[in-house]
């Protein structure tokens, strides 16, 4: 292993996209940002300094942070921002991890435009054919308007946000939008290869599918960690996730377009106009238009949890994999929904849409709960989430009465070393919808997952070889069984992905006390931590 360092200059870039040109917040004056490549094992040191006019964090997603939580990046989770003119540097290291995962700026709606990929070379081959290349796919969401101003505007109508004006294939919207015929990824490849495509939904708020036309694809990894090969056509992924496929370059030599769609299990369908990329094979006559693949409908509910459910961990390939928890000693029971709040006296909506966990919105504090945690200091956070909702949860009978969650700053107190189950369960307070629910610091095994009300008598737990992830897409209307050890000191940050839901609460963060043996204690943070 080495230590990489990186420098990363937060900087206004001018970017013209679908016939209109504004000035973006970007890492190195490149979007999307420098993609960040090491071995499993490196120490990482990354130098932030912000020349942008907003203040900022950077969140390195799926990065586990094993006793590094200082560089896990939340705002006011674990650090406060970092001010227009300071640098703070992130250093940690990329234990017993490998894969692709991806960093985002942390703080308000940021990350819309201040994300890259993360790619992770094993220390071990590969479990599967060494592929003849490796590509990266960064999926994105585009707004004419600053997205700071399309948060801004979806709290002050107290509706939804924009849905964004165009998709993105590693920064480019491709051909079927206005203006747009010459912004699109080509990626060229040779006919009867094998390639891995490691591809990260980086969208603030639209889980996509992504498909290749006539190409099947192998997922071989989702978030960091391997999978058995699963043969699709059409893979989902939330905001937060990232899965690794191999295609074999097996059609005749032509151009094909590849391409994201978005998925809102909320809304009935609709039409949105896809993402683009060209998957062109080599002597392809130019000027022969691509293949168009068929998305699944927008609101094909079947696919997607025919798909989530299909993934199978490749539990024996590495030394290090964890143990799936057997027996629980700490069990929790989220509800994740909206409801509404009445409008507060200075905003001038009529409905305010307000998001919670077990009915308590987040309201992130002003001094980070890791620095009131590690210091001590009072009247910051209260460590009372509970181990179960506010309100009892009854999905097939009257909805639980959490119109008006209350809001406030709870955190669950989860012992060192225990192993935990979470249950996350969708409610159906304001319309049901898929949640891709983001737990830092821990990839978790999805055990369970299914429709309806979580019953723990009838539900069907694969303890075998359940998926690895760090986010999780909660299905509509149903629920999702995670299992983890709790063996990383820190707070953790857990939070819907769907970036709207996260500024409306629904977030909650779990601490997690050092232990008592050798090498499990938090250090203290490093100097240049930024002050609150
Ligand atoms: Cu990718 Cu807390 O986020």
């Amino acid at each position: 292993p080495t230590t990489r360092e990186f420098e990363f200059t937060i900087q206004p870039l001018s970017l013209t996209r679908i016939c209109s040109t504004k000035s973006i917040v970007s890492v190195n004056g490149i979007f999307p940002g420098p993609t960040l490549y090491a071995n499993e094992g490196d120490r990482i040191i990354v130098k932030v300094t912000n020349r942008a006019q907003y203040n900022i964090t950077i969140h390195w997603h799926g990065v586990r942070q094993i006793l590094s939580g200082w560089a896990d990046g939340p705002a006011y989770i674990t650090q406060c921002p970092v001010q227009t003119g300071q640098s703070y540097v992130y250093n940690y290291t990329l234990t017993k991890q490998s894969g692709t995962l991806f960093w985002h700026a942390h703080e308000t709606w940021l990350r819309g435009t201040v994300y890259g990929p993360i790619v992770i070379y094993p220390q071990k081959r590969y479990p599967f054919v060494s592929p003849y290349e490796e590509h990266v796919i960064i999926l994105g969401e585009w707004w004419k308007a600053n997205v700071e101003d399309v948060e801004t505007a979806a709290l002050e109508t107290g509706g939804g946000p924009a849905i964004a004006d165009a998709y993105t294939i590693n920064g480019l919207p491709g051909p079927l939008y206005n203006c747009s015929s010459t912004d699109v990824f080509v990626l060229k490849v040779k006919r009867k290869k094998t390639y891995l495509l490691r591809i990260v939904n980086a969208a603030l708020n639209t889980e996509l599918f992504f498909t290749v036309a006539n190409h099947a694809l192998t997922v071989v990894e989702t978030d960091g960690d391997y999978t058995k090969p699963l043969p699709t056509n059409s893979i989902l992924l939330t905001p937060g996730q990232s899965t690794n496929v191999l295609i074999k370059t097996d059609q005749p030599i032509g151009r094909y377009y590849m391409g994201a769609s978005p998925y809102m299990s909320a809304r009935i369908p609709f039409q949105r106009v896809p993402t683009l990329g060209i998957f062109e094979y080599e002597n392809a006559p130019s000027s022969t238009l691509p293949t168009m693949p068929t998305f699944p409908a927008s609101n094909d509910t079947n696919t997607a949890m025919q798909f989530a459910t299909s993934l199978r961990c490749l539990n024996r390939h590495e030394t290090y994999v964890e143990r799936i928890p057997r027996k629980v000693d700490k069990s929790i029971f989220i509800t994740v929904g909206l409801g509404t709040k009445p409008c507060d006296a200075n905003r001038t909506c009529t409905t305010n849409i307000t998001a919670s966990m077990s009915n308590i919105s987040l309201i992130l504090p002003e001094i980070a709960l890791l620095q009131a945690y590690y210091f001590n200091i009072s009247n910051v956070f209260s460590a009372d989430f509970p181990d179960s909702p506010l309100n009892p949860f009854n999905y097939t009978g009257s909805p639980p009465n959490n119109f008006t969650p209350e809001s406030g700053t709870r955190v669950n107190v989860i012992p060192f070393n225990s192993s935990v189950q979470m249950v996350l369960q969708d409610t159906s307070i304001l319309g049901v919808e898929n949640h891709p629910i983001h737990l830092h610091g821990y990839s978790f095994y999805v055990v369970g997952q299914g429709f309806g009300n979580f019953n723990e008598s009838t539900a069907n737990f694969n303890l075998v070889d359940p998926p690895r992830r760090n986010t999780i897409g909660v299905p509509v209307g149903g629920w999702a069984a995670l299992r983890f050890k709790a063996d990383n000191p820190g707070v953790w940050y857990m939070h819907c992905h769907l970036e709207i839901h996260t500024t409306w609460g629904l977030a909650t963060a779990f601490i997690v006390p050092n232990g008592v043996g050798p090498g499990q204690t938090l250090p203290p943070p490093p100097p240049d931590l930024p002050p609150c």
